[in-house]
Parts: structure tokens; C-alpha cells; sequence
């Protein structure tokens, strides 16, 4: 039918729109090898569930020349739409309207896709390709910015928020992702820093290239400021999508049921997975895959500090997350990075209903003057602290060492477990044998020492000491564990525990 003039002055609009910054700057997009704004959440929703809103918003600035250009919607594409059926806000920095870069009505847009997702109680997915505050609007696009910051901190906690980095993140603009709980990163494409490489020169005289001073790669192995990289920014935005899987919608809500094909059978191959030797290593990720759904682990900041594992699974249906010591990096040795690592994880999962299981195998914390001087103190109390907190059901497994302050902060049963198994591999002491008989017996001649040695090992190497007292509710064979771990999920399901009301705890930061 045909359409009338208002009507098809409508459709002119919308088309104006969808071109953002013009079909020429659309090419240098793809030319760099990158997707527009739009493209990129048509890429990530379930196809033909996105809903703009917005589309016709533009700037009110009229500061060099700004007056004489206005383009429709302003530099961000903002709605909602589905992933895997599920509702979610989502907003995308649109790089061919004035660099991506940020001004007032811009970020007028965000707060308010923002305040729905909150308000709807459903994930929010910030797409970011932007040249940071924009110039023209001066502290009005500050101003913005720290709009944006104020929504993200509220929201913290009550709906899941993913920041997607796929090109340039710069200056204060990197304190939203930063916010957000999760950020991905495009290989090779997307670059954050708080200072750009040119600055870093005039300042420091150091040079360095942004790939190495804020790329994917030195996100997600050195800072510890990315949680996940994609080769392309398609493989990229479906891995936020496989993550959504694991995640409910908000904190009232629990995470998706999956069915699995998976048997509650006893596992016989998880019996020959720890070496009889304890000083060798073993891949802590063969017992996960091995006990929980389809042998399934999703791994969270697999890079960085690898010394801990951490990531999310599904446990007969339902959603777990998983801490784990490492001991084929680094013995699995608790540091700094490892402690920050975990405890924001854990945190993560107690603010979403998702029961945590950890698997414990680790010699101690990093002894050392980097590691002490750096604050070792202040950043393994964020583990500890983040366990007792945490009031979703805890189920702890140890599979070899647990030795010292370690076996205390990864979530033993005087820290608030609710269950406590151990592998009849435990060896739960305040440390090795080697370390003990050395304090213990250094006046001693060797001979003594071996006796000493055998001793020890006979006495505390093994976890029934702890069983005797109740540290332990039950040793298991490994084979046991999946069992035992649905056994044990399915019994704590209705746990009720709240911590004493308070305005917030003082967590060491
Ligand atoms: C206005 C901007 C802009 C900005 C880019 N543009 N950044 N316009 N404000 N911040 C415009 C450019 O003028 C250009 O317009 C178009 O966007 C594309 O930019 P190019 O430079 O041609 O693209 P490219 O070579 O790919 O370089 C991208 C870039 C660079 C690396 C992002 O543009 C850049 O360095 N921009 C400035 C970054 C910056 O310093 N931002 C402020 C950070 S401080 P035309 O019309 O010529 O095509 C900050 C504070 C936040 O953000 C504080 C929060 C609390």
C-alpha cells in the first residue's frame, strides 16, 4: 500500500539513520576490518529481536561548527532484543559518527537504556569503538561520562553488565568497562588505556606501541583488566553470548536450567588423574571436565594469573562456579594476582545465585619481597573475605595440598563451607614435610631427618586428622566426585544465610 508523505518522510529518517556517519566512513569501517555499530548487535542478538529506541536523538552542541551537523542518533545505537530467547539492553558506540566519541545527548541515551535494563532486571551489553569525550562538548561530555559511571556502580550487583571492547577505549572512558563485570576484547583490534602511547612518551620516555601498552593480549595475561579475547569480533561476540548462558537474567533470578545428557555414574578415569608423586604437577582442569555437565568448563581470564583456575560449568542442569588451584602452573601457588582473580569471581557468583565449588590443591601463598612488598597481605585477604561473604552454597573438594593459611582461605569449613570433601591425596597440614622437619629438626643429622620425614608424612599428609575433627564431612574417591557434588548441590539448594544487615562490608581493596 502506498504511503503517504509523513509516512514515507518516517521511512527517509530511519534509512538517514541507519547510516550513522555516512555509507563512505561505513566503508572505512569495513575496510579496517571491523563491523558498524549496528552490525555488530545484529551479530550478537537472536536475528530480528533488536529494537531500537532513540534512532532520531541528536547533539545540542553548537561549539566549532557543530550546529551546521547534526547526525541522527548521535554516535550511539541503543535498545533491546533477545539472546537465546532472553531479554537484554544493549548500546553500541558507532565510530562513523564523529570518532565514536561521546557527547551529551549521546550519553543521555546510554544512561537511559541503562536505567530500563535495571528497571526490567535484565543484562546490559555496552559495544564500545569510541575516541573517548567529545572535544567539541567539553565538560558537558565529562559530565556524561560520569552519568555513565553512576548507572554502572547502582547496577552493580543486580543485573549482570558486559562491556565488549572493539576499538579504541581511551582516558576516563575506560572506567565504564572497568565498572562492568565482565570485558571482552578483539584480538589485535581493540586497545584500552588510561593514557595513550604518545602521552606515555612525553611523560615517561617510554615508548612502547598501544598493542603492547593496551591490547587484547596485555589485557588478558598482564593487567588482568580483560576477562576474554576473540580472534574476530564475530567469535568474540558469541562467546558473550555463550557466557549469558550461564547467568541469570538478574540477582533475584537463578541461571537457566540446561539439560544435560550426562549420567550421575561414578567417573573410574578421575582415579589416575593426580600423580602418586606429590611434588608433580597435574592439569587441575582434567578433574573439572571430567565431573561436571558434558565435561563442559568455561573458563573466565584463562591467561592471566593461570596459577588459579576460574570459570563457569553446569552441574546437573544447573550453574556452578568453579575456583580452582592450578598446580600444573606454578604448583598452583596462591599470589596476588591470583587472590584478585578469584575473589572478584566469587563475588561475581554470590551476587548471582551461583553456587561455588572449589577445588583445592595449593602449597601456600608466593613467599618473596615482590610478592610482600606489592601488598600479598592486603590482596589474599580479598579471598578470604569474598568466601565468607559469599552466602550461596560453597562446596569445597581438596584434592592434594592444603597446607597453611592457604587451606584456611579456599573456602575450608571455619571460613563457611557447606561441605567439605577430601581426596584420600589430601594432605592437609600447616605445611609439607620437608618445610616442617627442616624447622623442626635442623640441628638433626640426616638419618633423623628421613625418620622425621616419614613421620610427619604419616601423621599429617593425609586428610583424616581433619576428618576426625569434622574439617572434613567425608574423604571420596575421586571417581566419587560428580556424585557426591550433585549430592551435595541438591541438598543445599534451600540454604538460608544472610550476613548481619549493614550499609556495605569493608572489603580489603
Ligand atoms: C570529537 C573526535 C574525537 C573526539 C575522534 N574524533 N575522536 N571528534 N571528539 N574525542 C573524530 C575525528 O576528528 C575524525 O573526524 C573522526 O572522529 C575519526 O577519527 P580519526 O582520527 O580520523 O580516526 P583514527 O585515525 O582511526 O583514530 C581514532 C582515534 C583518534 C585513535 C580515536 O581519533 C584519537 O586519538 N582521538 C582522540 C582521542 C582522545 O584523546 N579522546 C579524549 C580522551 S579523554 P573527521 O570528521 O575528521 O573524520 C576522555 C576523557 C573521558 O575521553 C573522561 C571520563 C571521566
Amino acid at each position: 500500500m502506498a504511503l503517504n508523505k509523513a509516512q514515507e518522510h518516517l521511512v527517509e529518517l530511519n534509512k538517514t539513520a541507519d547510516l550513522g556517519g555516512g555509507q563512505e566512513r561505513i566503508d572505512r569501517q569495513h575496510e579496517q576490518g571491523k563491523m558498524t555499530a549496528r552490525e555488530r548487535i545484529n551479530t550478537l542478538l537472536d536475528p530480528n529481536t533488536f529494537v531500537e529506541i532513540d534512532k532520531f536523538v541528536t547533539h545540542r552542541c553548537s561549539n566549532f561548527g557543530m550546529e551546521k551537523k547534526h547526525i541522527l542518533g548521535d554516535g550511539i545505537v541503543a535498545g533491546y532484543g533477545k539472546i537465546a530467547g532472553r531479554t537484554i539492553f544493549v548500546y553500541s558506540y558507532d565510530f562513523t559518527v564523529y570518532g565514536g566519541s561521546l557527547g551529551r545527548s549521546a550519553a543521555d541515551k546510554i544512561t537511559k537504556i541503562q536505567r530500563m535494563a535495571l528497571k526490567m532486571g535484565a543484562p546490559i551489553i555496552a559495544i564500545n569503538d569510541s575516541g573517548g569525550a567529545r572535544i567539541q562538548e567539553g565538560v558537558a561530555s565529562l559530565a556524561g561520562y560520569g552519568d555513565i559511571f553512576y548507572q554502572n556502580t547502582i547496577a552493580s550487583g543486580v543485573i549482570p553488565q558486559i562491556s565488549v571492547i572493539m576499538g579504541p577505549c581511551a582516558g576516563g572512558a575506560c572506567y565504564s568497562p572497568a565498572l562492568t563485570d565482565f570485558i571482552f576484547m578483539v584480538k589485535e583490534k581493540s586497545h584500552m588505556f588510561v593514557t595513550g602511547p604518545d602521552v606515555v612518551k612525553t611523560v615517561t620516555n617510554e615508548v612502547v606501541s598501544k598493542e603492547d601498552l593496551g591490547g587484547a593480549q596485555t589485557h588478558t595475561s598482564k593487567s588482568g583488566v580483560a576477562h576474554f579475547m576473540g580472534d574476530t569480533e564475530e567469535e568474540t561476540l558469541m562467546m558473550v553470548r555463550e557466557l549469558l548462558s550461564f547467568l541469570p537474567s538478574n540477582n533475584l533470578e537463578d541461571a537457566p536450567i540446561v539439560p544435560t545428557d550426562s549420567t550421575n555414574e561414578e567417573n573410574e578415569s578421575l582415579n589416575t588423574i593426580i600423580p602418586e608423586d606429590p611434588n608433580k604437577p597435574y592439569d587441575i582442569k582434567q578433574i573439572i571436565e571430567g565431573v561436571v555437565d558434558d565435561g563442559y568448563f568455561f573458563e573466565v581470564m584463562a591467561g592471566f594469573a593461570p596459577n588459579i583456575v576460574i570459570g563457569f560449568a553446569h552441574l546437573d542442569g544447573k550453574t556452578i562456579g568453579v575456583v580452582a588451584n592450578q598446580p600444573a602452573y606454578q604448583a598452583g601457588v596462591l599470589d596476588i594476582d591470583a587472590s584478585d582473580k578469584a575473589a572478584r569471581f566469587i563475588r561475581f557468583c554470590d551476587c548471582f545465585n551461583i553456587p561455588l565449588i572449589t577445588f583445592e590443591d595449593v602449597p601456600g601463598f608466593l613467599p618473596g619481597t615482590i610478592q610482600e612488598h606489592n601488598g600479598i597481605i592486603r590482596h589474599g585477604a580479598k579471598i578470604v573475605y569474598a568466601f565468607v561473604e559469599a552466602t550461596v552454597p560453597k562446596i569445597t573438594i581438596i584434592t592434594r595440598k592444603a597446607y597453611g593459611g592457604a587451606y584456611i582461605v579456599m573456602s575450608s569449613k571455619h571460613t563457611g563451607a557447606d561441605i567439605n570433601f577430601a581426596y584420600p591425596t589430601a594432605e592437609i597440614a600447616v605445611m609439607g614435610a620437608d618445610g616442617a622437619v627442616n624447622i623442626l629438626y635442623h640441628k638433626a643429622s640426616d638419618d633423623e631427618k628421613a625418620k622425621a620425614k616419614e613421620e610427619y608424612a604419616e601423621k599429617f599428609s593425609n586428610p583424616y586428622r581433619a576428618a576426625e575433627l569434622g574439617y572434613i564431612d567425608e574423604v571420596i574417591l575421586p571417581q566419587q566426585t560428580r556424585v557426591k557434588l550433585i549430592q551435595a548441590l541438591d541438598m543445599a539448594q534451600t540454604k538460608i544465610r544472610s550476613n548481619p544487615a549493614k550499609k556495605h562490608g569493608n572489603i580489603p581493596l
